[in-house]
């Protein structure tokens, strides 16, 4: 099971490549907005902590853009800047017309914004290399999310589809848990989601205990 942080912050990323070994990365414009930078400066600086890596960055193109032309434009632009880099494009009617052309040309994208499996299921047929469920809005909304992603996951297995499925939008220890049992291939959750989730408070009430304990005892 792969994780990919949900940040555009150069320190969060940094953090997490050096001590959770992430495998990569999934940016959004909210994202780059938090990051303080341009558009451009940010995503250049996250490429360049992953030169050399195999790692993927997902990067969204222009959520203005109608049309499947423009984003395909913006799409080739982004790309030939790192080959790190997989094209974000929303799961429309033109995002989809989009997907295939870019697939067609060899670049990488990742559906986003999928809320259906009907939609997973375009995206692994036009060719997408990663599909990117957002379980927290779902679960927002009231919507159950784990039947949600079995499906997807039973269905790509039915069809032999290559497409990874990002299990998106995680907001807690439980949803990446969840995400483990369908076996989808990969979460993406943000930095203070990874931060409490891989911590426990009874891990230290345990260490203080044991710290206690050997305190208390002689070594030799
Ligand atoms: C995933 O790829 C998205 O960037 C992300 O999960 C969107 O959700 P959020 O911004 O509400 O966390």
């Amino acid at each position: 099971m792969k994780f990919f942080i949900d940040s555009a912050k150069i320190d969060e990323i940094s953090y997490a490549l050096e001590m959770w070994d992430i495998d990569g990365v999934t940016s959004n414009p909210r994202h780059v907005r938090n990051s303080g930078k341009p558009f451009l400066q940010a995503v250049k600086d996250i490429a360049a902590l992953f030169e050399g890596t195999d790692k993927p960055i997902s990067v969204e193109v222009n959520p203005h853009h109608e049309v499947a032309d423009a984003m395909v434009t913006e799409a080739l632009r982004l790309a030939d800047m790192s080959p790190n880099f997989v094209i974000k494009l929303p799961a429309t009617e033109a995002g989809f017309r989009a997907l295939w052309t870019l697939n067609e040309k060899g670049v990488r994208v990742n559906l986003t914004l999928v809320f259906s499996a009907a939609q997973a299921i375009q995206a692994a047929r036009l060719g997408a290399t990663f599909v990117s469920p957002f379980i927290g809005w779902k679960e927002a909304n009231g919507e159950e999310v784990r039947e949600f992603i079995t499906d997807i996951m039973q269905i790509y297995q039915n069809y032999d589809f290559q497409t990874e499925v990002i299990v998106a939008a995680v907001r807690n220890a439980r949803q990446i848990v969840e995400a483990g049992l369908t076996g989808a291939h990969i979460v993406t959750a943000g930095f203070d989601v990874y931060k409490d989730a891989f911590d426990h408070p009874y891990t230290h009430v345990g260490l203080k205990r044991f710290a206690d304990s050997w305190d208390a005892t002689p070594y030799e």
